[in-house]
């Protein structure tokens, strides 16, 4: 049984693989190949791409999707999350695609091996879907010739799951990776480290932009997030007519991350990412479900 946990999990061929399928999704009209497999998804945080994105990908492939809403679930009458999980997989899904707040959730129920588990995004640890959905975004904006090029990551790095399996999956493809951010929101790291974003863009091909994780923070980072946009958002002044591919994971905080200007701008593929979001994740699909 195939889980897919972290970027750890696959190996460099099933990447290829992952690559190579989503092409052919994206290109070509996709065939039921699911058309007897049922997943359930489990999201215990919010989630518009995601989720959204698991859902069609798994119903172009023609497989069945049923949602347990947390909120409305069994968990608030004490239920464990080992019980929940045992419980669905009574009703013999295929896969359970998880999002959780904990980083080592989606790993504990993937060792219970009952079903094929799926990491949606687990604390700020793992988000190997959008890992891959980014590489996937690089490789078809440089056709391919990616190795050598430099990935700048700008902004909340210490708090994200987007940067910390993109880091790990882009080094393994021969990208560099650089990191961008103020002190608070630096992660103790070998990697070169820049506080002042336009010092660094001279060396970058591809910046990937970061929303602060408000949500995570124990206490607030800043008071004053336009005066952190003055030195760390992405702006057509700033940019000038550098060729820079600008990637962003969603969601987009306006003129603190990037700028509305520069969401315009046809060097911004931030909705490129999301449509290539379902490629990839039909892609994952099929591995987990059929090639596994
Ligand atoms: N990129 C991403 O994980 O977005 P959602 O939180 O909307 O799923």
């Amino acid at each position: 049984m195939q889980h897919l946990i972290d970027i750890s999990d696959l190996s460099n061929k099933q990447i290829d693989v992952i690559l190579r399928d989503a092409t052919t999704f994206k290109t070509k009209r996709p065939i039921q190949l699911l058309q007897d497999k049922l997943l359930i998804a489990l999201f215990f945080e919010d989630s518009t791409r995601t989720r959204s994105s698991f859902e069609i990908a798994a119903k172009k492939l023609g497989a069945a999707v049923v949602h347990l809403d947390p909120s409305t679930s069994s968990t608030n009458k004490g239920e464990t999350l080992e019980d929940t999980f045992a419980n669905l997989c009574a009703m013999q899904p295929d896969g359970v695609i998880i999002r959780h707040a904990q980083n080592d959730i989606p790993r504990q129920l993937a060792d219970m091996e009952m079903t094929s588990v799926i990491n949606a995004g687990a604390g700020n640890y793992a988000h190997p879907t959008q890992a891959l959905l980014d590489l996937f975004t690089i490789m078809e904006h440089f056709n391919g010739d990616i190795k050598g090029k430099t990935v700048g990551i700008v902004g909340d790095i210490i708090s994200s799951r987007v940067a910390s399996s993109a880091i790990r999956l882009f080094e393994r493809m021969g990208l560099n990776v650089i990191l961008i951010a103020p002190k608070p929101f630096m992660p103790q790291s070998d990697l070169v480290q820049y506080e002042n974003l336009d010092e660094a863009l001279e060396h970058l091909d591809v910046i990937m932009s970061l929303r602060a994780q408000l949500e995570r923070h124990q206490t607030p980072v800043f008071e004053d997030y336009q005066e952190y946009a003055k030195h760390y958002c992405i702006t057509k002044e700033r940019m000038q007519n550098r060729e820079i591919l600008i990637l962003h994971p969603g969601p987009v905080m306006h003129n603190i991350d990037i700028s509305d200007e520069m969401l315009q701008d046809p060097r911004c593929k931030v909705l490129e990412q999301v449509t290539n979001g379902v490629y990839i994740r039909m892609a994952v699909l099929k591995l987990l479900m059929l090639d596994a």
